[in-house]
């Protein structure tokens, strides 16, 4: 006959102690007085009930049965449609090096009716690079699995947070997206948050980033903004890491969008990025400057830097705003100081390369915007109220100027 051990269950390993305890009780009734007797039966009598009573019921919390759950999320839009969010959602994430394009980016997918990006959230990549300083730490690490604070405990905790603050820092939406350009360099955790999450990865000349970052002012962690070498070193740095991440993640999920070719061809450029997001066509994503500040349309903060510019169509300002601004030093040693240049495709001795010929309508706008330069400036300041904020900055002093861009580019 075969024999197996099977684990009791907590509910019977307590009854047994329950029944040991009577025992003992019973051997003791025999030694008493008549009266004394009684009472000790009546005694039992009541104990015998008390266990009917809690036999109906576990004596402990069992952790096979007992579980933490959060109560259901959703969204609910005007027309009291429900959109249901969670970690295994489509969402879109758009990234890159500041001043990269990513604004417009997603300025044009905020312009399609079934996306939200918004603006910059500037928490979630604060988040990521907590956590990154916690699982750096060997010793940390360990600490935190003592206290039962483990990996999955701290990923589920943080794509809630993400998850929160993605889902209503703006209007609802089917389809959530998300720039804060720096999160590119955590492509491959947020991918292992989000498994359905797809990636946009704006790349554009190092040169114009790091021109527009000096020339604006764009204080990111780690560039300094007096010297064009370093900053160069320092967008190559950071390139190289998103573009690794983005090589990790892999194809289906991380599409590298050149800004100089979505300027250049939009229409051509947004029907790939619809199709890769499993987005249907619409036109409304080549004007999404009609859209600006609109229900359903593109939010614009007034502090960020790029508003001013995105209020704008499609146009071909930025491309080589950059040429003739380099030291002649770091023109000379261009593709050794940033040889991500010639990887990505652009030629580091080229002052400018050649990037394209723009379609047509590309041309036509920025023809217009530069006859109506002044209209464009007075429309910049009263949807952005850019001299009172710009006023507002000057009265202060640096102390808060790190604050940019939140997270680490070096
Ligand atoms: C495109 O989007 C606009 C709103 O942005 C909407 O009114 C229109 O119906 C959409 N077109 C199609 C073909 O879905």
């Amino acid at each position: 006959m075969d024999k197996t051990w099977i684990p009791s269950s907590a509910v019977t390993r307590c009854n047994f102690r329950r029944l040991r305890f009577l025992t003992k009780v019973t051997n003791d009734v025999g030694r008493m007085t008549r009266g004394g007797r009684r009472w000790a039966l009546l005694l039992i009598a009541m104990c015998l009930c008390l266990m009917m009573f809690y036999k109906l019921q576990p004596c402990a919390y069992d952790r096979n049965t007992t579980l933490m759950m959060p109560r259901e999320n959703y969204m609910n839009a005007a027309d009291k449609k429900v959109f249901r969010y969670d970690r295994y959602m489509p969402l879109i994430f758009i990234g890159g090096v500041p001043r990269s394009g990513t604004t417009l980016m997603r300025a044009m997918l905020d312009a399609h009716p079934d996306v939200r990006c918004g603006q910059e959230t500037r928490v979630i990549p604060r988040i990521l690079q907590m956590r990154q300083h916690w699982v750096k730490s060997p010793k940390e690490v360990t600490r935190l699995e003592e206290a039962g604070v483990t990996s999955q405990v701290i990923n589920s905790a943080i794509a809630a947070f993400c998850l929160e603050v993605i889902a209503h820092h703006g209007e609802p939406a089917a389809r959530l997206c998300n720039k804060d350009p720096l999160t590119l360099k955590s492509a491959d955790y947020l991918s292992e948050l989000f498994p359905e999450a797809k990636f946009i990865f704006m790349v554009r000349d190092g040169r114009a980033t790091v021109h527009s970052i000096i020339s604006r002012k764009v204080t990111i962690t780690g560039f300094d903004l007096t010297n064009y070498r370093q900053c160069m070193k320092k967008w190559n740095d950071a390139i190289s890491i998103m573009y690794e991440k983005c090589l990790s993640v892999g194809k289906s999920r991380c599409m590298l969008v050149y800004y100089e070719q979505l300027v250049l061809h939009p229409e051509d450029w947004l029907h790939r990025i619809l199709n890769f997001l499993d987005l249907p066509w619409n036109a409304s994503v080549l004007h999404h400057e009609e859209m600006i500040n609109k229900p359903g349309g593109v939010s614009l903060s007034k502090t960020e830097r790029s508003s001013d510019q995105v209020i704008k169509p499609v146009n071909l300002e930025a491309l080589t705003k950059w040429v003739g601004q380099f030291p002649e030093d770091v023109i000379k040693e261009m593709d050794e100081i940033a040889p991500m240049l010639a990887k990505l495709g652009y030629d580091p001795n080229a002052n400018p390369p050649t990037y394209g010929y723009p379609d047509a309508v590309v041309q036509d706008n920025t023809y217009k915007i530069k006859q109506e330069s002044d209209k464009w400036k007075e429309k910049a300041e009263k949807l952005l109220l850019r001299t009172h904020v710009e006023n507002l900055e000057k009265n202060k002093k640096d102390d808060d100027e790190s604050s940019d861009n939140p997270a680490n580019a070096a």
